[in-house]
């Protein structure tokens, strides 16, 4: 174990670092590693070892019946992991892989039922990072991450949120610093016409893929019998509830009580600056998903009795940023992204 003092004064207890080479023989062996990505960061283990799988399911605390995004490094590594691989996905795979978006494609029988839940579909993405995109070139195999964070909380966006949550757990974080879109992939797979259903909005956007794809139909998320694992409503904590609405009627309904502020460009009059995460004071939406989940964590280390936020306009990465607030805020069963 190796102790220092990171920039934030935090105290890592896992080994971190950006060492390539130790973190491909830590993955050979079986064990798992923290691995960086555009996206959040992930809690990696070779895909093709069940016991590798295993320990992530345990580690993060994660329902087993809950599948696993394999990561690659090219389209062609793709390829020997999926029976079929639509037009209109190689299309997209052509454009914006690596980048933060994930395939749902029939599986192969390279890939095993531990690792997609027993379900048919394999979910496939190549993370744009360039420490991620290297490790996974090294390897012979791809790796299974799910984001590095205990079942049902804030996806992690830096190498110190993952250490404060699984450090104990974990031999080695390949640090990559702060992600750079900040929220998880875009799920999509195809429905039986051929049309694209996104399962998850994430840090590609819908009007991106619609572009090369045609009309998508979007899920619903639901909290009874879901079709796919990853469309639950999600209550992920913060610890304090996350309440939606207009943010000058709820900081009056609340005054008197220790809440937060979650905003998109301006702040609200009479609430503590510290309590207030403004997203992008420019009204860049990208600005706002990278600092949404820190934005979060901050707040929810102050221990506040409520946090209050307000919606975006419903475009771009405002779609999935306004899904994670809802999320946040609903409750019910507890699952995650
Ligand atoms: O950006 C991301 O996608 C990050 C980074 C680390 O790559 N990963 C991530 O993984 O968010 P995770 O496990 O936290 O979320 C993946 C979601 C889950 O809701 C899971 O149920 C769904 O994808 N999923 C994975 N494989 C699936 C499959 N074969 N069929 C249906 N849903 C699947
Ligand atoms: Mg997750």
């Amino acid at each position: 174990m190796t102790y220092f003092v990171h920039p934030n004064s935090y105290i890592f207890v896992a080994q971190h670092g950006t060492d390539i080479t130790q973190a491909a023989r830590l993955l050979r062996e079986g064990q798992l590693v923290a691995i960086p990505t555009e996206t959040v960061y992930g809690l990696a283990g070779n895909a093709m070892d069940e016991q590798a799988v295993g320990r992530i399911f345990s580690v993060k605390n994660r329902p087993s019946f809950d599948p696993l995004i394999v990561h690659v490094a090219s389209v062609e590594r793709i390829l020997p992991l999926v029976s079929d691989f639509p037009d209109t996905g190689r299309e997209l795979a052509s454009l914006y892989m690596p980048g933060p978006l994930t395939l749902l494609l029939p599986k192969s029988r390279e890939v095993s039922d531990f690792v997609t839940a027993g379900s048919q579909r394999v979910a496939v993405r190549i993370p744009r990072h360039p420490l991620t995109l290297e490790l996974l070139e090294t390897l012979d195999f791809p790796l299974a991450a799910p984001s590095a964070n205990p079942f049902g909380y804030i996806s992690p966006t830096t190498a110190a949120h993952v250490e404060r949550q699984l450090g104990h757990a974990l031999p080695y974080i390949l640090d990559g610093g702060s992600c750079e879109v900040g929220i998880e992939s875009t799920i999509i797979g195809w429905g039986d016409s051929g049309q694209v259903v996104v399962y998850r909005k994430g840090g590609m956007s819908i009007e991106e893929i619609e572009n090369v794809a045609g009309p998508v139909k979007v899920m619903p998320h639901s909290s009874s019998r879901p079709d796919a694992p990853g469309m639950l409503a999600s209550h992920y904590a913060p610890s304090a509830p996350v309440l939606l609405g207009d943010l000058k009627e709820l900081a009056k309904e609340y005054a008197g009580q220790r809440i937060g502020v979650i905003s998109f460009r301006e702040g609200v009059d009479g609430i503590p600056e510290e309590r207030q995460v403004i997203l992008s004071k420019v009204g860049d939406y990208a600005e706002a998903a990278r600092r949404l989940f820190a934005g979060m964590r901050e707040l929810d280390a102050l221990g506040l009795e409520g946090i209050l936020a307000e919606l975006l306009p419903e475009e771009g990465l405002g779609r999935a940023i306004n899904d994670r607030l809802r999320r946040a805020a609903a409750t019910g069963e507890t699952t995650e992204f």
